[in-house]
């Protein structure tokens, strides 16, 4: 999505005749679109009719039950207590979610020769700990630990591990796109001098030869809560080329450059997509404020048009008790949250965080899981009691 990106053979004009090498068969040209025909697109250009489908079948997926009576209250639940296993599908575990967004994590031990295609909902896989390749119609993805790999709705993928030793994923989908803040986008679409990132941050697909085989393909199909699977009469990555603007690209939290000002800056000065229905945010390491009278951690807040979850990748966080690497943290709009005890006090004179976190603000209540009754750390909707 953030800029113009060819990859191997297309042809000068689009919609024009692209004989393949026979000189008498046409290439099938696919356009990839977004907001009907307004957004953002890509054109692909396949050996074979991307519409083929041998068999359509309804499937069950093991789900993650809401827990319908969940009090409101404010909760903190360790993701790595419900440890999964299966492959980049079947190991989701969902936690949170509402009609616009689903929050999982998976532990993923096997790779797969399925595919997969979310046709409903555009997903971030954020790689916590793994590395390896996407591979879709795209071509090749590398990525490796703490990029986001950024999936639009209805891109057929899959994902290869380099080993299945300690691989973690954080999954959000979206029914709308992952965009850069407006205001980072310069009136031509190129990411501002103060963006937090630079086109280059962003990794797009590279090249990969088109697959010619014929036979049967199993594609699995996400919409909504149901899935199907589809088998196709050949293999799906069979793209020779490809140009646009609507493509998968990695991007990793590393690469984001966080702002610092001379008093507590709010939490959209940390933010990195936006969708229509939520955003997201990169606590990344920083100098803290430098008023000599600052206080770093953030004052008690009433956010009461957001839920807010903390996604904890890494370090000390220096607002919460008892937090931990794969902890999450849900403060639901309706009650004020903010630092535990003793921790404003503790950040007053403190010159900068180490903390890597992942936050999501969402406009719409988000609900919780079994999974969030399972892991959650009891009573934390007293840890601001003054004792
Ligand atoms: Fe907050």
């Amino acid at each position: 999505m953030p800029y113009y990106v060819k990859v191997g053979k297309v042809p000068p004009k689009r919609h024009t005749t692209f004989y393949k090498e026979d000189g008498k068969s046409l290439y099938r040209e696919e356009l990839f679109s977004t907001k009907g025909f307004s957004g953002i697109y890509s054109n692909k250009y396949h050996l074979y009719m991307p519409p083929q489908v041998e068999s359509v079948k309804e499937i069950k997926m093991e789900g993650s039950p809401e827990w319908s009576d969940a009090p409101l209250k404010y909760y903190h639940f360790s993701t790595d207590k419900k440890q999964s296993n299966g492959n980049f599908l079947t190991a989701r575990n969902i936690f949170l979610k509402n009609e616009y967004c689903v929050i999982s994590t998976a532990n993923v031990s096997e790779d797969t020769e399925l595919f997969y295609r979310n046709s409903y909902a555009h997903e971030i896989v954020f790689v916590h700990h793994g590395e390896g390749e996407m591979f879709s119609e795209y071509g090749k993805l590398p990525f490796e630990q703490w990029d986001y790999i950024v999936i639009p709705k209805g891109t057929t993928y899959q994902l290869k591990f380099k080993d299945h030793k300690n691989v973690k994923m954080f999954i959000i989908e979206s029914d709308t796109p992952f965009d850069i803040p407006r205001h980072f986008r310069n009136e031509y679409g190129q990411l501002t001098e103060d963006a937090p990132y630079y086109e280059r941050d962003f990794k797009p697909p590279q090249f990969i030869e088109p697959i010619d085989k014929l036979g049967s393909f199993q594609l699995i199909l996400k919409v909504a809560n149901r899935y199907f699977e589809y088998s196709l009469p050949h293999h799906p990555f069979d793209v020779i080329g490809w140009d646009g603007f609507l493509y998968p690209y990695t991007f990793n939290l590393k690469e984001y450059a966080p702002k610092v000002g001379k008093i507590h800056l709010p939490p959209p000065i940390h933010l990195a997509f936006v969708t229509e229905h939520f955003v997201i945010c990169n606590f990344v390491p920083r100098l803290f404020d430098f008023h000599p009278n600052a206080i770093p951690a953030p004052y008690y807040h009433s956010n009461v048009d957001s839920d807010e979850v903390l996604y904890y990748v890494h370090g000390d966080f220096m607002s919460r008790t008892g937090v931990h690497e794969g902890s999450v943290t849900l403060h639901p709009m309706g009650i004020p949250h903010g630092p535990q005890p003793g921790k404003t006090e503790a950040s007053i004179g403190k010159k900068e965080t180490d903390e890597y976190a992942i936050m999501i603000d969402t406009f719409t209540p988000l609900k919780v899981t079994i999974n969030v009754k399972k892991t959650m750390v009891e009573d934390y909707e007293h840890s601001w009691l003054e004792k």
